[in-house]
């Protein structure tokens, strides 16, 4: 006889805002973000800050507590901001997650109490770990601060942390309550900082906008020069586009295998291992893309002059397209790299799932790479990096795949 099966399924939403100057009590966004729901109590916040957001912007921790006296009957600062290690490295060690969750307990937050994360996405990752673990949850508001964390993961419904040398081994799926988008963070970003998120801007525009692509192009020497006006349009540009993929597509929490967000992550992932991080995510993305533009263009999926202009414009960006890891090699004599096909078959459960392109604003899924084409990829890459630019060489045929079970 058949079984009857139970199951139900939870709404969720969460509002994303872009203002300036969040913490002039004159601003009332997160007043109002707070109380969104029960409006009529005290609110309990633990503050969390990336500790290079304090240095840039030393008057922080006092302003929030300003900002939190002028509403005293609404909102409750639990302990002063908390200041913890900005960068990869905060994602690396189980000690930070630990420490937020040993002040979670101190400061006796409930599950309708809050933490606020200020950083970049390490820190949102890290922070947001914690929380979700901590009772089994307890409310997030986030305030991305960089460009990557702005345009993409500020409001990505996961979190986690790196372990056993691999990249977000451990985390949750967990919406965050709120997040605030405050552009006057993005102005004490350096160079490196303002360019690295770029890479996911360019990376959704390839599979969901082609007019956002031509907008990146005709702008890209004020990006490359960091020009504000054009990194908050973009940022905007590239919320909306990865919030109505998170929210439209029907697999938010990525029960299946296909992760078409994911385009060039395969790469990255492996490469920021590989480079202990020396390489940012928004770098590692830079190049995991152009990585597979030029497999797509040696498949014969893609056109060689729609490539030349994707490698332009991430070159144009101050991007470079290749690092010397890429010629690390396994012990069979194979790139290191492609070990990343592995790790993210793994990470994604199921069957390889890796996204391709046929023409900008055209990605495809394929479930299997061929690993000589990936390895004549990247000697592609080396190539250009070596000398001037050159031509995509055009398609190849067949070899050994991985992705076959
Ligand atoms: N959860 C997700 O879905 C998701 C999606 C994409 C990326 N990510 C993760 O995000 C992380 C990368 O985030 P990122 O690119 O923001 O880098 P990051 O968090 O490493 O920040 C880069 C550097 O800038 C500093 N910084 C941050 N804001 C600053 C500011 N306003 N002024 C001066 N310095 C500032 C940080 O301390 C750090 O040293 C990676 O761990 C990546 O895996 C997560
Ligand atoms: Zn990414």
């Amino acid at each position: 006889m058949q079984q009857p099966t139970h199951g139900f399924s939870v709404p969720f939403k969460f509002p994303v805002h872009f203002t300036q100057d969040v913490w002039d009590r004159a601003n009332t966004v997160f007043f109002d973000v707070i109380r969104q729901e029960e409006a009529d109590r005290r609110h309990r916040v633990l503050v969390v800050i990336d500790g290079q957001v304090a240095s840039a912007h030393p008057s922080l921790p006092q302003d929030i507590r300003g900002y939190f006296s002028a509403f005293p009957d609404a909102l409750e600062l639990v302990a002063s901001p908390l200041i913890v290690p900005g960068g990869e490295a905060v994602k690396n060690d189980f000690a930070h997650p630990l420490s937020i969750l040993k002040h979670i307990n101190e400061v006796g937050l409930d599950r309708q109490s809050f933490v606020a994360v200020i950083g970049g996405g390490a820190v949102l990752d890290m922070v947001s770990f914690a929380a979700a673990i901590a009772h089994r949850g307890v409310r997030v508001i986030r305030f991305p601060t960089t460009v990557l964390s702005q345009a993409d993961s500020g409001f990505a419904v996961k979190n986690g942390i790196n372990l056993f040398g691999k990249k977000n081994f451990v985390g949750t799926f967990v919406p965050p309550f709120a997040v605030i988008n405050d552009s006057r963070f993005l102005e004490s970003l350096s160079r490196r900082d303002r360019i690295a998120g770029v890479s996911e801007a360019i990376k959704v525009a390839l599979l969901r906008d082609p007019g956002f692509f031509r907008y990146l192009e005709t702008n890209v020497e004020n990006i490359a020069s960091g020009d504000m006006t054009v990194l908050t349009s973009l940022i905007r540009r590239s919320a909306e586009l990865h919030l109505a993929h998170i929210c439209g597509n029907g697999d938010p929490f990525e029960m299946g295998s296909a992760r078409p967000l994911d385009f060039g992550h395969w790469a990255a992932h492996k490469l920021e291992s590989m480079t202990h991080h020396r390489l940012q995510h928004g770098e590692a993305v830079a190049i995991g893309l152009a990585l597979d533009v030029t497999y797509s263009v040696k498949k014969g999926y893609l056109a060689p002059i729609v490539a030349a202009r994707i490698l332009r414009l991430l070159e144009g960006v101050g991007f470079r397209l290749w690092d010397s890891a890429m010629t690390d090699r396994a012990p069979g004599g194979s790139p290191a790299i492609i070990h990343g096909l592995r790790e993210f078959r793994e990470h994604l459960g199921g069957e390889l799932h890796i996204t391709l392109l046929r023409g900008i604003g055209h990605g495809f899924e394929v479930t299997e790479m061929d690993e000589a084409i990936v390895a004549s990829a990247i000697d592609e890459l080396e190539a250009r990096d070596a000398g001037p630019a050159e031509q995509i060489e055009p398609p190849v045929a067949s070899t050994a795949v991985f992705g076959r079970r």
